[in-house]
């Protein structure tokens, strides 16, 4: 199980978001994308979800192109998502949070499958009947991951998880992403936290301006002296 961008290109406006870019996310494995903000990665994600119209290139699931299907057929397909912005539905409780996840995939929402998907996002203390928009900020950002999992996908797309989690939150993220991947899952992972990047990633691919600058292991994408120019900084410290 793979999902493959050749060439994937967006366009808004007259400016080219994304342009030529090429991305191999395999089961198993985490990829990180990185890069400056407005580089293009929400927009990748975008893109591969349904939500942006490519102006060029392919994206193929398992050798199946989705490019052109409608975000419900790729949700269908096993590709699920996490949004930068928290996107849960803050007036529902936990459950119903949980069951619109596993809304258009077959089998209903059990109760046992419910416990496990707050364990396997690490919030399993959460009440599945406590309303999601008073859960605590990291909860509620772990809660959208166990959404996004209970969809069964094949595909996960993570934009930003750590954002406005404190560091030892973010430190306890690194075993859920990588749990989920063990489970035989591709995982994207967006993220701006170095540290949670090089413990959590296999790959790395640095987007600039839309564009590819750089790909590699962790270590090997903190020697490269165009991205530590373009992005890094003394960040590339964290993630050598
Ligand atoms: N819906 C949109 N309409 C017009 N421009 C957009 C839209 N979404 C993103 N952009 C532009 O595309 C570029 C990439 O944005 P984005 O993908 O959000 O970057 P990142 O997630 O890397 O911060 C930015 O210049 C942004 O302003
Ligand atoms: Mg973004």
């Amino acid at each position: 199980m793979s999902l493959v961008l050749e060439d994937v290109g967006v366009r808004y406006g007259g400016v080219d978001a994304l342009r030529g870019i090429a991305l191999d996310v395999e089961r198993e494995r985490v990829l990180g994308l990185i890069g400056p903000n407005g580089a293009g990665k929400t927009t990748l994600v975008n893109a591969t979800t349904g939500l942006a119209p490519l102006a060029s290139g392919t994206i193929a699931l398992d050798g199946k192109r989705i490019d052109g299907l409608p975000p419900h057929r790729i949700a269908r397909a096993g590709i699920a998502r996490t949004y930068q912005n928290i996107r849960l539905f803050g007036a529902l409780d936990v459950h119903a949070n949980l069951a619109a996840g596993a809304f258009g995939r077959p089998g209903r929402l059990t109760a046992d499958e419910l416990r496990s998907l707050l364990e396997w996002a690490g919030i399993p203390h959460v009440d599945p009947k406590a309303r999601a928009g008073a859960l605590p900020y990291g909860d509620q950002r772990r809660l959208e991951i166990a959404r996004a999992l209970a969809a069964r996908p094949s595909v996960l797309m993570l934009d930003e998880p750590a954002a406005g989690m404190n560091p030892s939150e973010t430190k306890h993220l690194v075993d859920t992403i990588r749990a989920i991947a063990m489970s035989g899952i591709a995982v994207l992972l967006i993220e701006h936290d170095m540290t949670l990047v090089r413990a959590a990633c296999d790959t790395l691919v640095v987007l600039n301006f839309g564009v590819a600058i750089a790909r590699g292991t962790p270590s090997e994408v903190a020697r490269d002296p165009v991205v530590v120019e373009a992005y890094l900084g003394s960040g590339a410290e964290s993630l050598a």
